[in-house]
C-alpha cells in the first residue's frame, strides 16, 4: 500500500510517500481501506518531536488519527461490522504506531463507527477528532446543561467549528471568538454571538459564561475566571503536564473549575456525532482537500493557520 512514512522527528522533510506492506489484523481488529484522512495540529506536533515524552524515542511510523473509508477485512471476533461497510473514526495515534495517512489502517471496535449516510468520505474524515474533543469537553467534562451560556475561543478552527455546531445541537447559548475574516463563517455555523478578537477583548465585556471552551489556549484561566459564572467551568485543549497534575488538586478548593480535555476514541460518543450529522445539526467543515503527495503542503498550511475549518487528505 501507499503510505506517508515518518522516518524521524523534524520538519515536513521527514515525511515521504512510500510503498509498504498493508497492516495484518488480529482477531479483534478491522482493516479499513482509507478514502480520506484529516490533518490535525496533533500530527505536526508529533512530527516535530514536541510530544516525544508521550510518543517515545521514534515517531509513529505513519501519522494521522482521523479516517473515513470502507471495511476491507475483519478479525474473527468482530460481529458489528462487515466487509464493505462505509465507516469513520479516530485512533489514538499517541499509542498506535501506524496511523491513517495510508491506504489501509487497522483499528479496534472502539475506534470505529458507521459513516453518517449524508457525509462524503472527506467530510466524515474531518469530524472524529474535533467533534469528539468538543463533545467530550461539553458533556463529559464541563457537564454543560441545555440553556447554559457557552463561550468558544477559536470558533472558526477545526475544533471550534465542530464545537459551535455541537453546542447549538445540545441547546447551549453560544458565543464564538474568531478573527474578522472568519466572522461570516462562524455565523454560518449557527453561533448566537460572535466576538471579533481583532476588535474587542472578551475579558473587557461584562458578560459571564457557564462554560468557557478555549480551543486556542490563550484565554488563561487566571484571567478568564472573571467572566465565568460562580460555578462555571473553563475547559482547554492546551494540555500541559503541570496542569494535568495540579489542576485536579486546585479544583477541590475552588468553585470555578479549570479542566483539560484529552480526546479519547469512543465509539458510543461517535454514535452521537453520527446522529447529529444525520439530523443535519453537524457537518464536516472542509476548507481544502489535498492528495497524499501534497502532505507537506497540507501540514505546513495547518501549522501556519489562516484557514477555516479542516484540511483533509484524499487517499
Ligand atoms: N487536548 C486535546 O485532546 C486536543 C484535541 C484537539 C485539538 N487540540 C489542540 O487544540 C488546538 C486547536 O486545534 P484545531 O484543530 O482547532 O486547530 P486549527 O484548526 O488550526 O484552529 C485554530 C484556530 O485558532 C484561532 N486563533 C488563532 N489565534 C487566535 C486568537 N488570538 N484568539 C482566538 N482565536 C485564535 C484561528 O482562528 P483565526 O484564523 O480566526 O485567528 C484558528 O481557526 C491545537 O493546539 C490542537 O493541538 C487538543
Amino acid at each position: 500500500m501507499k503510505a506517508i512514512i515518518t522516518k524521524a522527528y523534524g520538519s515536513v522533510d521527514v515525511l515521504s510517500v512510500e510503498n509498504v506492506d498493508s497492516p495484518t489484523i488480529q482477531e479483534d481488529e478491522i482493516l479499513v481501506q482509507v478514502k480520506a484522512a484529516s490533518i490535525n495540529p496533533l500530527d505536526w506536533r508529533i512530527r516535530s518531536g514536541e510530544m516525544k515524552i508521550m510518543t517515545g524515542k521514534t515517531p509513529p511510523r505513519i501519522l494521522g488519527s482521523d479516517y473515513a473509508g470502507v471495511v476491507s477485512k475483519i478479525g474473527k471476533n468482530i460481529h458489528k461490522y462487515k466487509v464493505g461497510d462505509e465507516v469513520f473514526g479516530l485512533l489514538d495515534i499517541v499509542k498506535v504506531k501506524e496511523g491513517t495517512y495510508a491506504e489501509y489502517v487497522k483499528v479496534k471496535e472502539n475506534d470505529i463507527n458507521i459513516k453518517p449516510s449524508n457525509s462524503s468520505f472527506e467530510e466524515a474524515a474531518s469530524l472524529p477528532l474535533v467533534s469528539l474533543t468538543s463533545y467530550q469537553a461539553f458533556v463529559n467534562i464541563a457537564k454543560a446543561k441545555k440553556g447554559n451560556k457557552v463561550l468558544i475561543n477559536g470558533c472558526s478552527g477545526g475544533v471550534g467549528s465542530a464545537a459551535v455546531q455541537i453546542a447549538k445541537a445540545l441547546g447551549y447559548k453560544t458565543t464564538g471568538i474568531c478573527s474578522t475574516k472568519n466572522v461570516d463563517f462562524a455565523k454560518s455555523l449557527g453561533a448566537d454571538h460572535i466576538i471579533d478578537y481583532k476588535k474587542e477583548n472578551v475579558l473587557n465585556r461584562h458578560e459571564k459564561y457557564d462554560v468557557i471552551f478555549d480551543t486556542v489556549g490563550n484565554l488563561k484561566f487566571s484571567l478568564s475566571k472573571n467572566i465565568l459564572e460562580s460555578k462555571g467551568t473553563y475547559v482547554t485543549t492546551a494540555v500541559t503536564v503541570p496542569a494535568m497534575i495540579f489542576s485536579p488538586l486546585a479544583n477541590i478548593f475552588r468553585s470555578k473549575k479549570y479542566k483539560l480535555v484529552v480526546v479519547k476514541p469512543n465509539t458510543e460518543d461517535l454514535t452521537r456525532i453520527k446522529q447529529m450529522v444525520e439530523d443535519e445539526e453537524l457537518k464536516g467543515q472542509v476548507s481544502k482537500i489535498f492528495n497524499l503527495q501534497e502532505v507537506k503542503e497540507a501540514q505546513l498550511m495547518s501549522q501556519n493557520g489562516g484557514f477555516y475549518g479542516k484540511l483533509v487528505l484524499k487517499v
